[in-house]
Formats: structure tokens, C-alpha cells, sequence
């Protein structure tokens, strides 16, 4: 089987370069990819797109590259509808014309952050965010096409590999005695490592039977806020390096609105993963189990 792989270096495309390795030939690509490399990875080139999968004729597609710049996204709508909304659509177009499955990233961005039930897959949209709206447009246009596809809404992804959250909490409490974290946003940390490998599961069995297609939740299970987050980082790093010079005494809750920002972030993010785990028979561990991982990796 042939994979072809687009954005493999961010947080997820880099977990995905291990976990699809073992499934067949990887083709992994990135934005300046060439056709040395294998082909166009530009999400900003659709013919340069095109001509990739019909010539490579994969098996499978994975596009884990997206404008993922939530903030930045309101003042680039059209660089952000064109990699998140069009980029899929013309993907999707060409893995129907070759036979392929394709498997895309969407967002808990896509709600309206209303309540506090954790969104099923069905229930209706209503993104905040230029960012929430051209994910949004990028599923339809998936789901519009013919192709047979895995969409995987995902949260709060984090990696050991570049920056994260983790990594600016441990910084600031080494430099302050007291940090302010906001505790009205709800939802799940989820590793990109786990992303990675559960994409390659669902990617066998929805190859063995097709009907497993359309779109899932797929974060870890439990729930907190950016506080309680900040909050787990900072016991745990004391636990796991009693050593590190922490002078954070204290991690006070604040609202959003104490840190106004271009994007409007919803405030429930708590997705509902029963489809995901029911379809693939997968269990999805507790937030804290990967954090607590990447901390001892990166610590
Ligand atoms: N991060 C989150 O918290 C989060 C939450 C929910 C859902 N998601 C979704 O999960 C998926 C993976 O996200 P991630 O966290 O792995 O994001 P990421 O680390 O920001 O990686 C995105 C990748 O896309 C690449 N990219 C941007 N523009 C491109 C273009 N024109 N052509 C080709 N590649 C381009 C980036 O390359 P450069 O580095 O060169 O810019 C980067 O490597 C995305 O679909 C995202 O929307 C993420």
C-alpha cells in the first residue's frame, strides 16, 4: 500500500511519519517539498496537488497540514480558506478520481462552545473563528466530493517536538511567582502521538470495510481547562524534576475576557468520542497520561 502524507512536519504529520511507517511506502511531503521529494505538498498549489495524486495513485492520503494559526487567521481569510476549505476539496476530488481514502484533521473549533455536554458528531456547527469556519468549509467540501474519507476533529494538540503550552507554563513559572491561566474554557489536551496512532488503526480498518468512513471525535478522555492544565504541568514537573527552579506559588483563574484576542475561542470543547471508540474498538486514555509522558520526555 502507498501513503501519501502531507504537512509532515507539524505536530501530528511529525507523529504520523512513525505510526503510518509500518502500514506500506510513505511518501511524506511538506510545503517546499519538489518532485525529488516526491511531489507537491503545497496546500497553496491545487494543481500542483492534482498532478501529486495522479501520478503517486496512493492508497491512502493523510493531510495533517492546515492554517492552524487561529489568531493570525482573522486577518488572513483568504490564505486560510484557501489551505483549510479549498486545499481539502481539491484533495478529496483527486483521491475519488484515483480510488483513494482520505483522512483530514478538523477542530473543536467548529462549535459554537455553547453548554457543557461534550458535541457529538451530529449535532449542528457554529464556529466563532475564521479559523473554526474555513475547518468547517474544508470538511464539507470533503464530504461533498465523492471520496472516501476519515475526518478526525481533534483539540488542544500538543507535541514533546516544538512549542507548546507545557513548554510556555513551565517557562513563566521559572520566571514568575504568580501566573494567571484562564479556567473558563473546557476540553481535553490530546497528544499528537495518539492522533497519529489511532489515524493508523482506523486507516486499516476502514480499508478492510468502507462503511467505517465519515467524520469522528477523537481527543483523549477527561476533561479540564487551561488552568487545571497549567495547574497538572507544574505539579507533575515538580514531581518528575524536583531539581527544576519553579517559583509559581500560584496559577489564579481568570476569564477569557482577561486576555482579549483577535479569534473568539469557544468555551466548551469537550467532544463526545463514543463513535470513535465504538467503530474502531479503541480505548482513549485519560488527558493526563499523555502529558505527563511528554513532560518526562521533554524534562
Ligand atoms: N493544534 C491544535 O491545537 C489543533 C486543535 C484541533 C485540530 N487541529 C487540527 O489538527 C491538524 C494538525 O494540526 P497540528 O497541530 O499538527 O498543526 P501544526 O503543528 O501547526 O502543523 C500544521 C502544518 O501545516 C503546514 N502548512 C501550513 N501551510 C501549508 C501549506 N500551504 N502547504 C503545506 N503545508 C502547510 C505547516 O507548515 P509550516 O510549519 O511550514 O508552516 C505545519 O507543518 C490540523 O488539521 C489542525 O487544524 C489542531
Amino acid at each position: 500500500m502507498k501513503i501519501l502524507l502531507l504537512g509532515k512536519n507539524g505536530q501530528v504529520g511529525w507523529e504520523l511519519q512513525r505510526s503510518l511507517a509500518p502500514l506500506g511506502e510513505l511518501v511524506a511531503l511538506d510545503r517546499h517539498s519538489t518532485e525529488a521529494d516526491g511531489g507537491c505538498g503545497d496546500l497553496s498549489n491545487p494543481q500542483g496537488l492534482r498532478d501529486t495524486v495522479q501520478r503517486l495513485r496512493p492508497t491512502v492520503i493523510v493531510n495533517a497540514a492546515a492554517h492552524t494559526a487561529v489568531d493570525k487567521a482573522e486577518s488572513e481569510k483568504a490564505l486560510a480558506h484557501t489551505i483549510n476549505a479549498e486545499a481539502p476539496g481539491v484533495l478529496s476530488a483527486a483521491a475519488r478520481d484515483v480510488g483513494a481514502l482520505l483522512v483530514h484533521y478538523s477542530t473543536d473549533y467548529v462549535f459554537d462552545g455553547s453548554g457543557a455536554t461534550p458535541w457529538r458528531e451530529d449535532v449542528a456547527t457554529g464556529p466563532l473563528s475564521v479559523y473554526g469556519q474555513t475547518k468547517l468549509a474544508g470538511e464539507q467540501a470533503i464530504a461533498a466530493s465523492g471520496a472516501r474519507h476519515l475526518i478526525f476533529r481533534t483539540s488542544w494538540v500538543y507535541a514533546a517536538r516544538g512549542g507548546n503550552f507545557a513548554k510556555t507554563i513551565l517557562r513563566l513559572a521559572q520566571e514568575r511567582d504568580r501566573l494567571t491561566v484562564i479556567d473558563d474554557q473546557h476540553g481535553a489536551p490530546t497528544g499528537a502521538d495518539l492522533i497519529a496512532d489511532v489515524t493508523a488503526h482506523a486507516i486499516r480498518q476502514a480499508l478492510r470495510d468502507p462503511a467505517t468512513q465519515g467524520t469522528y471525535h477523537l481527543s483523549a478522555a477527561g476533561e479540564t481547562h487551561w488552568n487545571g492544565y497549567a495547574r497538572f504541568v507544574i505539579d507533575t514537573a515538580r514531581q518528575l524534576k524536583p531539581t527544576l527552579a519553579i517559583k509559581a506559588q500560584e496559577v489564579a483563574p481568570v476569564p477569557t475576557s482577561a486576555f482579549p484576542t483577535p479569534a473568539r475561542r469557544p468555551l466548551n470543547s469537550r467532544l463526545d468520542t463514543t463513535r470513535l471508540r465504538d467503530t474502531f474498538g479503541l480505548a482513549l486514555p485519560d488527558w493526563r497520561v499523555g502529558v505527563r509522558r511528554m513532560l518526562t520526555e521533554i524534562l
